[in-house]
C-alpha cells in the first residue's frame, strides 16, 4: 500500500484549477437534544473538539465532512472546530473563513493558520509535490496550534463523511495506559513495507520499534490526547524522524510514517467501524473498493480517488453515492429543476 499522502499531494496539484469559483448552499441549523450538557466556553470539558486542515482544493470535501458530523451529533450545538490553513495563503484563509461563516451561520469554529514554513524545510526534497502541501503534516502540530485548555480532539481528513455520533469516538478511552493516540489499527497489513530496506538493517534504528508489536493505522482518523502529546513533546520526536529522513532514506514518502514509528504498537484500540478508509480505490488503475466487513460509523475515500470528482465525471463507484447527500456544492443547474 502507498503512503496515502503522496497521493493528497498529486490530487491537490491536479484539481487546484477548477476550484476557485465554488459556490455552497447553506446548511441547516442544528440543535442540541434535552440531554445534552451545556459548555459554557471552548475550554469547557463537555465541548466536544473537531480539528481539521482547510485549503481550498479540498474545501468540497470538507464541507461535506462537517455536515456529516453535524448531522449525526446528538449535541451538534457542543462541537467546536479548529480548522488549519496554510498561513503562506493569507487570501486563501478569509476566502475559507467565509464560506465556512455562510455555509454554516452557527457552526462554533476557529481557523489557524498554520507557518508552513515550520515543516517546508523538513519535507524530503527530493520529491517536488511534497513541498506543495505542507497542510499535510500540520497534524503534528495541533497541540502547538490549539488553545492550552483544549485537551484532546479528534482529527479528521477532508474526505470521509460520518454516518455515526463523533462523541463516541471522542470518548475512546486512553486514561488505562496513558495513551496519547487512539485510532484503528490494522495487524494484517505488512508493516515492513512502509519503511526501506535501509532503515530495517540499522540495527539502532529498527530497534525503535523493540518491545512494541507495530501494527499499521491510518492518520486521517485520530482522537489526540493533547495535553499528554504536548507533556511528551511529540511534535520534535515526530520531527526528528523527519529530519532523519531528509539525510538518509528510511521510509517512503509522506506525513504517515514519523506517525508509526512514534506510536505504532503503542496506541489505544478504536473499533474499525470508525474508518472504513480505502474508498478512492486502487491507487494504480482507479478500481472501486468495497467496505471491509462490518458495521460502519465513518467512510473515508483514502488513496487517488475522491467521490465529488467522479460524481462530476459521471464516472462515479459504488460507495460515492454515500458521500453525495452531503454535498453542499451549489451546482449550475440548481434553478432549472
Ligand atoms: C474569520 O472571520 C471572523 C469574523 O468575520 C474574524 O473575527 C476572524 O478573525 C477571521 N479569522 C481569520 C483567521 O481570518
Ligand atoms: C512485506 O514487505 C516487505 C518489504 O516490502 C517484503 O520484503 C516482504 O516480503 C513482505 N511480506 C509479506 C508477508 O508480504
Amino acid at each position: 500500500m502507498a503512503p496515502h499522502a503522496f497521493y493528497f499531494c498529486l490530487f491537490l496539484i491536479a484539481a487546484t484549477s477548477s476550484s476557485a469559483t465554488q459556490r455552497f448552499k447553506q446548511a441547516p441549523k442544528f440543535y442540541n437534544s434535552p440531554n445534552c450538557a451545556h459548555p459554557t466556553d471552548t475550554c469547557s470539558d463537555d465541548a466536544v473538539h473537531v480539528a481539521m486542515t482547510l485549503d481550498i482544493t479540498y474545501l468540497r470535501g470538507s464541507m461535506a465532512a462537517i455536515l456529516s458530523v453535524l448531522q449525526h451529533s446528538s449535541c451538534p450545538e457542543n462541537i467546536i472546530f479548529h480548522f488549519v490553513t496554510a498561513a503562506s495563503r493569507a487570501s486563501s484563509t478569509t476566502l475559507l473563513n467565509h464560506t465556512l461563516s455562510n455555509s454554516f451561520p452557527y457552526l462554533k469554529f476557529q481557523i489557524y493558520p498554520f507557518d508552513d514554513n515550520t515543516v517546508s524545510g523538513l519535507i524530503s526534497t527530493s520529491i517536488r509535490s511534497a513541498l506543495d502541501c505542507p497542510l499535510n503534516y500540520a497534524r503534528n502540530y495541533m497541540a502547538n496550534l490549539l488553545p492550552p485548555c483544549v485537551r484532546r480532539i479528534v482529527y479528521l481528513d477532508s474526505d470521509l463523511v460520518l454516518v455515526d455520533d463523533i462523541a463516541k469516538l471522542a470518548a475512546t478511552p486512553l486514561n488505562d495506559d496513558n495513551f496519547v493516540l487512539a485510532a484503528p489499527e490494522y495487524c494484517n497489513a505488512n508493516f515492513s513495507a512502509y519503511f526501506t530496506p535501509s532503515f530495517w538493517s540499522n540495527p539502532s534504528l529498527s530497534l525503535t520499534f523493540a518491545g512494541r508489536r507495530p501494527c499499521y493505522f491510518n492518520t486521517g482518523v485520530m482522537v489526540i490526547d493533547l495535553e499528554r502529546w504536548r507533556a511528551g513533546d511529540y511534535t520534535t520526536k515526530i520531527q526528528e524522524w523527519m529530519e532523519l529522513q531528509k539525510r538518509m532514506r528510511i521510509y517512503e514518502l509522506g506525513s504517515l510514517p514519523p506517525f508509526l514509528l512514534v506510536f505504532a504498537g503503542n496506541i489505544a484500540p478504536v473499533d474499525h467501524r470508525w474508518n472504513q478508509h480505502g474508498l478512492g480505490g486502487d491507487n494504480f488503475r482507479g478500481l472501486c473498493r468495497d467496505l471491509h466487513p462490518g458495521p460502519v460509523s465513518l467512510l473515508h475515500w483514502s488513496g487517488k480517488g475522491k467521490p465529488w470528482a467522479r460524481l462530476d465525471a459521471n464516472r462515479p463507484c459504488p460507495l460515492d453515492a454515500l458521500w453525495a447527500p452531503y454535498d453542499l456544492l451549489e451546482t449550475p443547474f440548481a434553478l432549472e429543476a
